[in-house]
C-alpha cells in the first residue's frame, strides 16, 4: 500500500487499485463541484476525487467503482480523512444501482480511456477497449437520466480515444461542451471537459457550445 499527501488530505492507495495520475489531479484542480452539490463519482479508485468533491462542499456523494477493492480503498480513505457522513460508496457498473428517481447535480468521471484490450482488476482502470470509449460509451447511454436540469457532467478525456466522438454524442443528447484544463504529453493529450445539461439547451448543432474553437485533441 503506498501513501500520498493530495492537497492536504493523506490517502492510502491499495495494491490493486489505481494510483492517482496526471489525469486524476487534471480533474481534481479543476472540479466543478460547488457547496451543497448532490454528487456522484463513477471509478472513484483509492477515493480522492470523491474526497475533494466533498471537501468543496458537496452534500453528499456517491463514490461507485466496479472493482471491489477501488471500493474497499474509497471506503478506507472516506474513514481516514473523517469523510464518512457525506460519502457513500458502492461497487457498481457505472451507474446501474443507481434508482431512475435520484437526480444529481454533478457526475463526475475519470474513465479507462486507453485504446487496449486487457483483463484485469486493475487493468479495468485504464482499458477502454478497442477504441478506447467502450465504458465512457455505454456510460453516456444513460447518464442524462441523473443530471437535473441545470445540472452538469465532468469527464477526463484522451486524444488517444477519439474524444471528439464522445463530445459529439454528448452534445447530440442536449449537453453543451465546456473545456475547462488540458495537459500535453509527448505522446498524448488529456482534458478535463464539463458537460452543461440545461433546461434551454439546444440541440445538435444549433449553436450554444462553449467549446469553440475545439482545440484539436
Ligand atoms: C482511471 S481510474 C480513476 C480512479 C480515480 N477516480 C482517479 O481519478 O484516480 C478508473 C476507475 O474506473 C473504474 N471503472 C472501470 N470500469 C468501471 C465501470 N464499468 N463502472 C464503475 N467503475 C469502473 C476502475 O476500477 C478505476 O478505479
Amino acid at each position: 500500500m503506498k501513501e500520498k499527501k493530495i492537497d492536504n488530505f493523506t490517502i492510502f492507495i491499495f495494491d490493486e487499485v489505481y494510483d492517482p495520475a496526471d489525469d486524476s489531479l487534471l480533474l481534481a484542480d479543476n472540479l466543478a463541484v460547488n457547496p451543497g452539490d448532490l454528487v456522484i463519482e463513477v471509478g472513484s479508485g483509492c477515493g480522492i476525487i470523491s474526497i475533494l468533491a466533498a471537501a468543496k462542499g458537496g452534500k453528499r456523494v456517491v463514490a461507485i467503482d466496479v472493482s471491489p477493492p477501488a471500493a474497499r480503498n474509497t471506503l478506507y480513505n472516506v474513514r481516514v480523512n473523517g469523510m464518512e457522513g457525506v460519502i457513500d460508496v458502492l461497487v457498481a457498473d457505472l451507474l446501474n444501482a443507481i434508482k431512475p428517481e435520484e437526480m444529481f447535480d454533478v457526475v463526475l468521471f475519470n474513465p479507462p480511456y486507453l485504446p487496449v484490450e486487457e483483463d484485469g482488476i486493475l487493468e479495468a482502470s485504464w482499458s477502454g477497449g478497442k477504441t478506447g470509449r467502450e465504458v465512457i460509451e455505454r456510460f453516456i447511454e444513460n447518464v442524462r437520466n441523473y443530471i437535473k436540469f441545470d445540472g452538469r457532467c465532468q469527464i477526463v478525456l484522451s486524444s488517444l480515444m477519439k474524444p471528439q466522438t464522445v463530445i459529439r454524442k454528448l452534445k447530440k443528447i442536449g449537453f453543451k461542451a465546456e473545456l475547462v484544463a488540458e495537459k500535453r504529453f509527448f505522446f498524448e493529450k488529456i482534458c478535463v471537459v464539463t458537460f452543461h445539461r440545461s433546461a434551454s439547451s439546444c440541440p445538435p448543432d444549433q449553436g450554444g457550445d462553449r467549446l469553440h474553437p475545439l482545440t484539436p485533441l
